[in-house]
């Protein structure tokens, strides 16, 4: 499957645009693509019970799971936010799990031409797993 980066970038700034972020205000997309070249988008949604506040990148994973989708080459992740945005520890594991094979691409909404590239591997090393 060949990744257009920068499409997939795209895909998650659009997916910011459903950003639900009263509190922190700050709206983050992420935007998942599938060996067959499906494109599936999240954004983050809070709660004033802070702790309840699910990242932009699960909720994409979650929609994209539920959706049936079960393999992952690559998750694009905007936000306001300089070299973009770092998926937090928990999106990480979740990602180690769902998408191990997956590239993350990173960018910043104000300038969507500059990307980081990394792995989910790379991220998070060593992932936590229930068997050995
Ligand atoms: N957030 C994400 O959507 N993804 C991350 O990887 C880290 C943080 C969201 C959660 C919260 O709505 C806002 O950014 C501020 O922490």
């Amino acid at each position: 499957m060949k990744i257009d980066p920068h499409k997939l970038v795209r895909a998650a700034a659009k997916a910011r645009e459903g950003s639900v972020s009263p509190y922190s205000r700050f709206k983050v997309g992420a935007a998942l693509l599938t060996p067959a070249g499906k494109v599936i988008g999240g954004a983050n949604v809070e709660s004033a019970s802070y702790g309840l506040t699910c990242c932009a990148e699960r909720i994409a994973l979650f929609k994209a799971l539920t959706d049936g989708q079960k393999n992952f080459v690559a998750v694009a992740v905007v936000a306001r936010c300089d070299g973009g945005p770092m998926p937090c520890g928990a999106c990480r594991q979740l990602l180690a799990e769902y998408a191990p094979d997956a590239k993350v691409l990173v960018a910043d909404r104000d300038d969507l031409n500059t990307l980081q590239s990394f792995t989910v591997r790379g991220l998070l090393p060593r992932a936590f797993r229930l068997t050995s």
